[in-house]
């Protein structure tokens, strides 16, 4: 999708463009807009003194002005405690309000008064992000309409001060952004459309536009690794497992280790899961999606930093080979695996990815995973599950998510929660029972950590919504790539 978001050192009063998109704060009309009040013929002040507008959170007003502007969207922030997220929804929203009025282009103008205490990096990116979070949609498996609109490809963003640190902000928003739609366009992929293979192929188009290293092991590959766990999650499907491998950045130090569940379709396998809402078990390749997203954004940022990506990835399906609950498999570290519960698999395929990772001697290695219904009782669909070995990296995570506004809410791993995976046959089972079922499934995985820093983040309830809001259509959200390029950045 070519989307872009460009500086315009202009004063909204002084600009011609199809829509012109305000970001407000709530209160009475902020004294930045009197000049282009006047210039509007006082549209403004008479949607304020008509009480049609306060700029509350997510409200919005769309007016017709005469002159150089024919449509004014004003998009309240609210009182906005968090001034980051309030700023990149309002582009989100005038974005979402574009495409759907089927503007080729529109300017936004983010009130100093909505903006307080930002810098204008900070408005560069945040504008950059929300523009593309807002505009993103997917009509790719749909005729294509009679009358079609044109697609919305250019956000002007009207900035006169500091333009040089706008830009950079935008800059780096912008290679955020592509991560995430990246993340989205595969995430909203059918099972049918992206089984492990087409996974592969689309990490590989991605490792050769922006030359990251690239391994792909097929099932021979994996079986020569030893990695069992991830070859039983895939033995009942027709579609092969691949093992994706990315590298950024090598030299640049010890590397973080991104890991992404990568199942393709989850029905469950011989555990079936119910038909209701089965369908989107498409979204279960969420957490490779992020991780190849991020990809992404590195690619085109190219920040001094070294960066490993690893995605195992299978079909979770019953069939005459499937694995049976009892069955009883290896993984690569060594351990067996007593698989009580087919529909247990993205622990199985991570475990494996998380000792593949030993031979990167990595700073840190963080999974990313839509691996628990439990996540979702617990947090709902406002954050992800955290869990990990490394207080200070568990730190940085919800530090960054905060930035982001992909928000993790950290869940403890306790010895105690260690005993419910315990095998009458195995070294471990696949699964702990109902209760704590997102830190045992935490705690399966930190059995295949060894020798390094280590976090999980459990992003089952936040990877897709069914709820269309005003930032974003419904459907998948690219949870994580702006949460890992957050934290990411920071390190650099
Ligand atoms: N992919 C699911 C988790 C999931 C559930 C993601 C709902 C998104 C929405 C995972 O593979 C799974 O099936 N987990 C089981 C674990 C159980 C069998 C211990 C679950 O959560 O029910
Ligand atoms: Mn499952
Ligand atoms: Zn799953």
């Amino acid at each position: 999708m070519a989307f872009e978001t460009l500086v315009v050192p202009a004063v909204p009063e002084a600009h011609s463009t199809p829509l012109l998109i305000v970001a407000v704060a709530q209160g009475s009309q902020p004294a930045s807009l009197g000049a282009l009040d006047k210039a509007s013929g006082g549209a403004l002040s008479r949607c304020y003194a008509a009480g049609d507008f306060a700029g509350k959170k997510d409200e919005t007003a769309l007016l017709y002005p005469e002159g150089p502007r024919p449509r004014v969207l004003l998009v309240g922030i609210g009182n906005a405690d968090d001034r980051r997220n309030g700023v990149r929804r309002a582009a989100a929203i005038g974005a979402k309000r574009a495409r759907t009025l089927g503007l080729p282009s529109a300017a936004i103008f983010v009130t100093p008064e909505s903006l307080g205490n930002l810098s204008a990096r900070d408005l560069g990116q945040l504008v950059a992000e929300g523009a593309a979070m807002g505009s993103w949609h997917f009509a790719e498996l749909k005729q294509p309409p009679e009358e079609k609109k044109p697609p919305f490809e250019k956000l002007e963003l009207l900035a006169g001060k500091d333009a040089e640190a706008v830009k950079q902000g935008l800059q780096a928003g912008a290679a955020i952004a592509a991560g995430h739609l990246f993340c989205r366009g595969l995430q909203v992929l059918p099972g049918n459309h992206l089984p492990p293979r087409k996974l592969a192929e689309a990490a590989t188009e991605l490792a050769k536009r922006h030359g990251h290293k690239l391994t792909v092991l097929d099932k021979a590959g994996i079986e020569k690794e030893g990695m069992g766990a991830l070859l039983a999650v895939a033995q009942g499907s027709d579609e092969e497992p691949r093992f994706i491998a990315l590298e950024y950045g090598e030299g640049n130090g010890a590397p973080v280790v991104l890991v992404g569940k990568g199942v393709s379709f989850d029905t469950g396998g011989i555990s079936i899961k119910p038909a209701q809402g089965m369908e989107d078990m498409k979204y279960d390749m969420s957490g490779a999606a992020a991780v190849l997203g991020t990809f992404e954004m590195l690619g085109r940022l190219r920040p001094k930093l070294h960066v490993v990506g690893l995605v195992p990835s299978a079909e979770n399906m019953p069939g005459a080979n499937a694995i049976k609950p009892g069955d009883v498999v290896k993984s690569q570290l060594g351990k067996t695996i007593e698989i009580v519960n087919t529909d247990a698999e993205g622990r199985l395929l991570l475990a494996d990815a998380l000792s593949y990772a030993r031979r990167y001697q990595p700073a840190c290695v963080i999974d990313i995973a839509t691996l628990t219904g439990a996540i979702t009782i617990g947090l709902g669909h406002t954050a992800a599950g955290l869990m990990g070995t490394d207080a200070a990296l568990i730190q940085a995570l919800l530090a960054a998510g905060e930035r982001a506004h992909e928000r993790a809410w950290e869940l403890p791993l306790w010895d105690e929660y260690k005993e419910l995976n315990k095998s009458d046959i195995a070294d471990v089972k696949n699964t702990g029972g109902r209760a704590a079922g997102s830190i045992t499934a935490g705690w399966f995985l930190r059995e295949f950590v060894d020798g390094f820093p280590w976090a999980h983040l459990d992003i089952a309830g936040t990877a897709y919504t069914d709820r269309e809001d005003a930032a974003m259509v419904k459907g998948p959200t690219g949870m994580g790539v702006r949460l890992f390029s957050e934290f990411l950045l920071a390190r650099v």
